[in-house]
């Protein structure tokens, strides 16, 4: 099949390797001219395992190009794919101009019929006004061709997009015309020879999967955070709850891990849309607010252990911080528990060196001019002369450091791990005072014996 990925940002880019693997010719356009010279010159502007040789490959033998002409795109495709950006305004509505404008040229240009498929992340019932924006299109030159909209959203993000896209769980379809169905499933019929992956449903159910699952993995994120906070507490350790958990087919094991909150571009969007959606229709959506609110406070949570450590005033304090992505395998620096943290300590007059595998050059755009904060190229040199380590994100960089050289390069041998990188007892054993998510901690043993045990004696 011939088709046209609109948008080369992740997800356009994925769905193009992905389908160009897929045995079809694809264009990727887009209409901005320095991306697209680095995507010609195989100079992938984005981080995902895999993706900058698989797209190598299919250029090299001609199935997949790229192009800034947006009309050559429309001409090319029977199948469109829209993968433009969806971001959140200031108040967390859903901008969906750059998807509109894009289905809008799909209708000025198109001169056969087309199927739209609708990658973006975007409101239930934004498929209606893609709809309508490539009727606009075609209404300006007054002719009337036939095409179909789908809903195929993206569920992966970054760091497993195209793993997942090549081997999903499940793909999901909205769709609400039979010619719809059937091409899309041509388009993912190599993907079915093993078992059926498609789930078919109607279009707006398909855009609410979208958002249910990332509420889903939110807030089971939330919930072990705050079982984490009551583990501490009373003398459990959440990782060991955390292996009790995960072995349970009713729960299973991923997105249980405690940490210093969640972040990224996908799920704090997500979640900020449907409370949107849900205010639309007039339907509260307590629970989801609780779980972004105790996702707020998470991210405190180790800047509430490093004030009790060294009181409010953290003039002439030092931090060391190994991670500031969101989550290992991304450079994205949206949302991230960092920033709240370096916010943070940066007000109470804290100064900072931080490393990170992947995100150094976005985090050196973001804190540009922000003084009290340096950047280290090892993550032993962001340790030179701290006060303390924070661990902010559990790439595998940080997995297995050489103790000895940390220790020597602290001032003092603590350690504020938000990711629960590492054991406990052999930390102590190792000199290190080692605060981590969860876990009873030597300074608050005292707190825990506190156990209460009403026995009912028999007479
Ligand atoms: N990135 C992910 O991991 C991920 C995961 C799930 C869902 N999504 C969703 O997929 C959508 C795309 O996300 P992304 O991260 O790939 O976006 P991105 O912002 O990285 O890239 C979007 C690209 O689209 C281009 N573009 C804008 N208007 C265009 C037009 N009219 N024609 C052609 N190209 C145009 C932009 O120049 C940009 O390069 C969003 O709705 C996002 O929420 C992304």
């Amino acid at each position: 099949m011939k088709l046209t990925i609109v948008g080369t940002g992740l997800a356009g880019l994925v769905a193009g390797a992905g389908l160009a693997e897929l045995g079809n010719e694809v264009l990727c356009v887009d209409p901005d001219q320095t991306r697209i010279a680095r995507l010609q010159r195989g100079d992938l502007p984005l981080l995902e395992p895999g993706l900058a040789e698989l797209m190598a490959r299919h250029v090299a033998c001609g199935r997949l190009r790229f192009s800034t002409d947006l009309r050559e795109g429309v001409g090319f495709g029977a199948v469109q794919v829209i993968a433009v950006e969806t971001p959140a305004d200031k108040q967390g509505a859903i901008d969906m101009q750059q998807m509109l404008v894009a289905a809008y040229r799909i209708g000025l240009y198109m001169n056969d019929y087309k199927l739209v498929v609708d990658k973006s992340t975007g409101p239930v019932g934004s498929a209606d006004a893609v709809r309508a924006a490539i009727s606009a299109g075609l209404a300006e030159r007054g002719v009337d061709l036939g095409f179909d909209v789908v809903s195929n959203p993206c569920f992966a993000p970054e760091g497993t997009a195209l793993q997942d896209f090549l081997n999903p769980a499940r793909i999901v379809v909205g769709a609400d015309a039979a010619r719809a169905v059937e091409l899309m499933q041509a388009l993912y019929a190599p993907l079915r020879r093993t078992r059926e992956r498609l789930v078919l449903m109607d279009i707006r159910s398909a855009k609410l999967s979208k958002y249910a699952a990332s509420a889903m993995l939110a807030a089971r994120l939330s919930v072990m955070n705050e079982i984490a906070g009551l583990a501490g507490k009373l003398g459990a350790d959440i990782e060991q709850v955390r292996r009790g958990l995960a072995d349970d087919p009713r729960i299973g094991a991923q997105h249980l891990a405690a940490g210093c909150g969640w972040g990224g571009e996908g799920l704090p969007k997500d979640l900020t849309a449907l409370q949107q959606m849900a205010q639309w229709v007039g339907e509260p959506l307590p629970l989801l607010g609780a779980v972004t609110r105790a996702n707020e406070r998470q991210k405190l949570l180790l800047v509430e252990h490093v004030v009790e450590r060294f009181g409010e005033d953290l003039q002439g304090r030092h931090f060391a911080l190994w991670g500031l992505a969101h989550q290992p395998g991304s450079s994205e620096l949206r949302e991230a528990p960092s920033r709240v943290v370096i916010h943070e300590l940066l007000r109470r007059g804290a100064t900072l060196c931080a490393h990170d595998p992947q995100a150094l050059a976005e985090a050196r755009r973001v804190f540009n001019g922000v003084p009290g904060i340096g950047f280290a190229a090892t993550p032993l040199d962001a340790a030179i002369d701290a006060d303390a380590l924070l661990l902010l994100t559990d790439w595998n960089d940080y997995l297995a450091p050489d103790f000895d050289a940390l220790q020597a390069a602290l001032r003092r041998p603590m350690i504020f791990d938000g990711r629960n990188l590492y054991v406990p007892e052999q930390m102590r054993g190792l000199g290190f005072d080692y605060i981590s998510i969860g876990r009873p901690a030597q300074w608050a043993a005292e707190a825990v014996d506190s156990v209460h045990i009403d026995l009912p004696l028999a007479a």
